[in-house]
């Protein structure tokens, strides 16, 4: 007998039902979110009890504000919330035909969940990866199933931001390609395919930006608050790059900045002496309360 994932027909996402997102933190809240309110049950996993708890609670909030926001119908958020359960154990991705992991920007964990999700996934299932940097043929060499390994780059944040870019490794087939865009469009995003190259194209343009205005306030060139008020006002840019930083979180920052530095060899990414010292201290940004700019606790 066939699982659900083998019946899979390549490039349609209509067929799918079921997705397991691995770490409920930031973007896996939000990718969860997406998935939910467009009809597919989601398995959301997380290391501990506690986190999965606080993932739900985070998912509950979020999903009431959008209802308030779009008046949605009463009993909507609800049952968006209902397609949702938590867990602790990665097997939850053993009935699932799609799995999204969203675990912290670290090769050493990805490879540890992606060795543990390809010996419990379904053999047709579809492991994407929503790394920020991390190579996707190095992730996908760590399965046995590298053609039906992606990248699937969510933006923060998840339910705002239309683009997903998609990352293919060297071995991804076309089938997987054609699969997760035509998933993304049935989330209502918009996918963009790039090559699998060191921060692909979002963060090899993105970060050495932010990486130059902590280069700039370390150097005491201005405040954080003038440096913001320049990208904002004379660029254009909806906020400010330190901003941007501190939602992004500082270690995603420094995680990438240091894949640059190491992947082109070019002295042009080192990672801002500032930005290394802020994380050492904790101070990732709107997730720990502070980093560039301070966020007190909302009740
Ligand atoms: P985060 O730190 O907010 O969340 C990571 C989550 O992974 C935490 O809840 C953590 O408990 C969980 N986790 C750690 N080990 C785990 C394990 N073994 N099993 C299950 N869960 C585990 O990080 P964030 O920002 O959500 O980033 C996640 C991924 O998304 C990273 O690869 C990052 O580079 C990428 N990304 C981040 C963006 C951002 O703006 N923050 C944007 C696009 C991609």
């Amino acid at each position: 007998m066939s699982t659900a994932a083998e019946t899979v027909r390549p490039g349609l996402s209509a067929d799918i039902r079921r997705v397991a997102v691995i770490g409920g933190g930031t973007m896996g809240n939000g990718i969860a979110q997406v998935f939910a309110t467009s009809g597919m049950d989601v398995r959301l996993v997380d290391a501990k009890g506690d986190l999965v708890e606080r993932a739900l609670a985070t998912l509950a909030k979020n999903l009431e504000r959008v209802a308030a926001k779009q008046s949605w119908p009463a009993g909507r958020a609800e049952e968006i919330l209902h397609r949702v359960s938590g867990g602790v154990e990665l097997s939850a991705a053993k009935d699932c035909e799609v799995v999204v992991e969203a675990v912290s920007e670290d090769f050493a964990l990805k490879r540890r969940v992606f060795e543990t999700l390809d010996s419990l996934a379904p053999a047709g299932a579809v492991l994407a990866t929503n790394t920020s940097s991390i190579s996707i043929t190095e992730i996908a060499a760590c399965t046995k199933r590298p053609d039906r390994v992606i990248g699937m780059h969510f933006m923060n944040p998840v339910p705002v931001m239309p683009l997903v870019e998609i990352i293919r490794g060297l071995a991804t087939s076309d089938a997987t390609c054609a699969l997760t865009e035509d998933l993304s469009r049935r989330l209502g995003k918009t996918p963009v395919a790039v090559s699998d190259f060191p921060g692909f194209v979002s963060n090899r343009v993105l970060m050495p930006m932010i990486n130059e205005a902590c280069f700039a306030l370390m150097e005491g060139v201005a405040t954080k608050e003038s440096i913001d008020a320049v990208m904002k006002l004379g660029m254009n840019h909806p906020m400010g790059p330190l901003q941007l930083a501190d939602l992004i979180g500082l270690d995603t920052c420094l995680s990438i900045m240091e894949v640059l530095h190491e992947g082109f060899g070019d002295s042009k990414y080192r990672p801002c002496p500032l930005l290394r010292k802020m994380v050492k201290a904790g101070w990732l940004g709107r997730k720990t309360g502070r980093g560039f700019y301070e966020y007190p606790a909302r009740p």
